[in-house]
C-alpha cells in the first residue's frame, strides 16, 4: 500500500513500516503543504524514502504539449518518480508518447472514473490506472462494481496493468476496493492510522494490560 499525502511530518510517522511502498501526491495535496514548491516537497519526500519505495508526481498542464514538458521535468528529478498523468485524451496521448520513448518510465493514469478509462490507459501501456473511489461514490456510481469490471477484464485481456485504488475516505472503502480486485490502495495517514489503532481492540488491550499488572492468570 502506498500513504496519499504530501505532509512531511504525516509521511515520516507511518514511512518506517516497511510495507508502504511509496507516497502519491497530487496538485491538491501539494497545494495544502502552503509556501512550499512541488519540488521542494519531492525533493524532502524523496530524500526520507529508501530506494525501493516509490514517489508518484502528477503532471500538470491543458495540452499535450504542456503535460509531455512537465512529465519530463519531473521524471528527470529521480529515477523512483512514477509519473502520474490524467487519463482524458491528451493525457492518453503523452501516456502512449512517452511509452514509445522510454518503456522504463514508470506511469500511473490518474482521475479514472470509469472501466473504459482504466482499457484506454491499459493499452497505452500504463503501469497503473488509480480509479477514484470516494468520488465515484459521490457521484452515486458503483465503485466497487467498477474495480471489479476493470480487474475482470485486464484479466480476460491479459493487461499487465495494476489497479491502484485512490480516493478514500473511510476505511469500508479500501478493503472493498480490495476485494473486488485492486492490486493496490493508497491511504491517507489519518486511515491508516484509524486501521491501525481499531476502538474495540484497544478496549480489549487496556483491559489484558490492566489484569497483566494485578497479576491475574
Ligand atoms: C491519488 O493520489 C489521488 O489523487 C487521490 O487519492 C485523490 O483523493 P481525493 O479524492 O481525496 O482528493
Amino acid at each position: 500500500m502506498f500513504l496519499d499525502t504530501a505532509n512531511i511530518a504525516e509521511i515520516e510517522s507511518v514511512l518506517t513500516f516497511k510495507w508502504v511502498k511509496g507516497i502519491t501526491t497530487n496538485p491538491t495535496l501539494l497545494a495544502k503543504e502552503q509556501g512550499q514548491s512541488r519540488a521542494n516537497i519531492s525533493r524532502e519526500i524523496l530524500a526520507i524514502l529508501n530506494e525501493n519505495q516509490r514517489l508518484f508526481i502528477q503532471t500538470t498542464g491543458e495540452t499535450q504539449a504542456e503535460m509531455y514538458e512537465d512529465a519530463q521535468k519531473i521524471l528527470s528529478k529521480d529515477a523512483r518518480i512514477t509519473i502520474k498523468i490524467p487519463a482524458n485524451e491528451n493525457g492518453l496521448r503523452v501516456i502512449t508518447q512517452l511509452k514509445q520513448e522510454r518503456p522504463d518510465v514508470e506511469i500511473l493514469a490518474t482521475a479514472i472514473f470509469s472501466v473504459e478509462q482504466s482499457y484506454l490507459a491499459a493499452l497505452a501501456g500504463c503501469d497503473w490506472v488509480a480509479p477514484y473511489i470516494n468520488r465515484m461514490e459521490n457521484q452515486g456510481l458503483n465503485a466497487t462494481q467498477i474495480i471489479a469490471d476493470t480487474s475482470a477484464l485486464f484479466k480476460k485481456l491479459g493487461l499487465p496493468t495494476r489497479i491502484l485504488g485512490a480516493s478514500f475516505k473511510n476505511t469500508a472503502q479500501i478493503t472493498e476496493t480490495l476485494l473486488a480486485g485492486a492490486t493496490d490502495v493508497t491511504i491517507p495517514t489519518e486511515l491508516v492510522k484509524m486501521m491501525m489503532d481499531n476502538k474495540l481492540a484497544a478496549a480489549s488491550i487496556q483491559t489484558f494490560n490492566l489484569h497483566a499488572k494485578g497479576g491475574i492468570c
